[in-house]
């Protein structure tokens, strides 16, 4: 039997029109244009403004821009995967919001939560209901207003994140080609790490939660970066090998941009050249579940039919994975 695979067939993106730069960050706090750059590659970063804006208002333009590249109607949409770590309310799903904006009326959703390897994690999940014949058409889309949990009084994380989505449409093929391989991990103990103390069930809303600015990603950078290093790099150099991949067999690396230092290291442990590493860091900032499709997003005219992709993604949790797509297509 002729093995089916879920291939991306369209990718749509979005980032708000507010540049947030290095420079007015200078006026905000105690930093420099210069630090940032040095520590994590980022120049600038997309803000998301406006009173009750959520999440859902930057998905729901990611996907009207993949239908439209695609050609289809949102009613042809039959499943929604929404990966976010900032959805629009507790509940309902930020999924089930976009699928009303968009006008998805015959699809069903969920969101995905797994920080910023949230993405990959939605992407397999939803590369499942292809495989088995379930779906035929699933659209998976990443956002996140990290914005909306950013304390900017405090320089060690607010300089990193942004706002941004991206989304891409799962479509069967049986040629070959589409998602081939994954490697995904949790490992829950690094969850101290990086996380938001409160507005779960564990901590809800309080006075005192919010005048002690527990709302906000609280986060150590530095155990961050070495578990984010050697994770993000062990799984992309695991899923080459096992995968029978030298690096001139790779077209594209596609790595969570968290830190051009990060990324760095990953291509440098894959022996990837830096002309092949997706990178847009320095424009957007880490725009947690919007990073990967973002990524494919700006580069989908370089794209050609048989690349093969390699996905990197690491996140609070902490999570991390990899995954191996043969491109299927040509942009006209
Ligand atoms: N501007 C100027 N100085 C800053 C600063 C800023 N924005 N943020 C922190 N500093 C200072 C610190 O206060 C510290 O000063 P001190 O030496 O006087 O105490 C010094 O810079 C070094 O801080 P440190 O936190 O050790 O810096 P670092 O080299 O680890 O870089 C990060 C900080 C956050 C950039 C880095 O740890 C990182 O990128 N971690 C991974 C984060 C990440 O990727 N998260 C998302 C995962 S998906």
């Amino acid at each position: 039997m002729t093995k089916v695979h879920a291939a991306i067939t369209a990718v749509g993106g979005y980032v708000p029109d507010y540049i947030l730069t290095n420079a007015e960050l200078e006026t905000m706090m105690d930093t420099t244009d210069e630090w940032i750059q040095t520590r994590t590659g980022i120049r600038e970063r997309r803000i998301l403004k406006g009173e009750g804006m959520g999440s859902s208002e930057m998905a729901v333009k990611a996907v009207a821009n993949l239908l439209e590249k695609r050609g289809i109607s949102p009613e042809e949409i039959e499943l929604v995967i929404c990966a976010t770590t900032t959805p629009d309310m507790m509940f309902p799903a930020t999924a089930n919001i976009i699928c009303d904006k968009a006008g998805m009326k015959n699809a069903w959703g969920y969101d995905v939560n797994a920080a910023c390897s949230g993405f990959i994690f939605a992407l397999n999940t939803a590369a499942q209901f292809i495989e088995t014949g379930r779906h035929k058409k699933v659209v998976v889309v990443g956002v996140d207003k990290m914005s909306s949990i950013m304390n900017y009084e405090d320089r060690a994380v607010s300089i990193i994140f942004g706002d941004g989505s991206g989304a891409v449409l799962l479509e069967p093929d049986t040629e070959g080609y589409g998602i081939l391989d994954a490697i995904l991990r949790t490992d829950g103990s690094g969850r101290v790490f990086l996380h938001q103390k409160a507005g779960g069930s564990a901590r809800p809303a309080t006075i005192e939660t919010v005048m002690n600015k527990e709302h906000y990603v609280y986060q150590e950078g530095k155990s961050v970066f070495k578990f984010a290093v050697k994770n993000m790099a062990d799984v992309s150099a695991e899923i080459m090998a096992r995968n029978g991949l030298t690096a001139d067999d790779v077209a594209w690396l596609v790595p969570h941009q968290a830190n051009k230092r990060i990324i760095d290291a990953t291509a440098e442990r894959m022996q990837v050249s830096a002309e092949k590493v997706m990178v847009n860091i320095h424009k957007y900032g880490n725009t947690t579940n919007g990073t990967l499709p973002l990524c494919l997003w700006e580069w989908e005219s370089k794209l050609h039919r048989g690349d093969n992709i390699i996905l990197a993604a690491f996140g609070g949790g902490f999570t991390w994975g990899s995954t191996y797509i043969r491109w299927a297509y040509d942009t006209k």
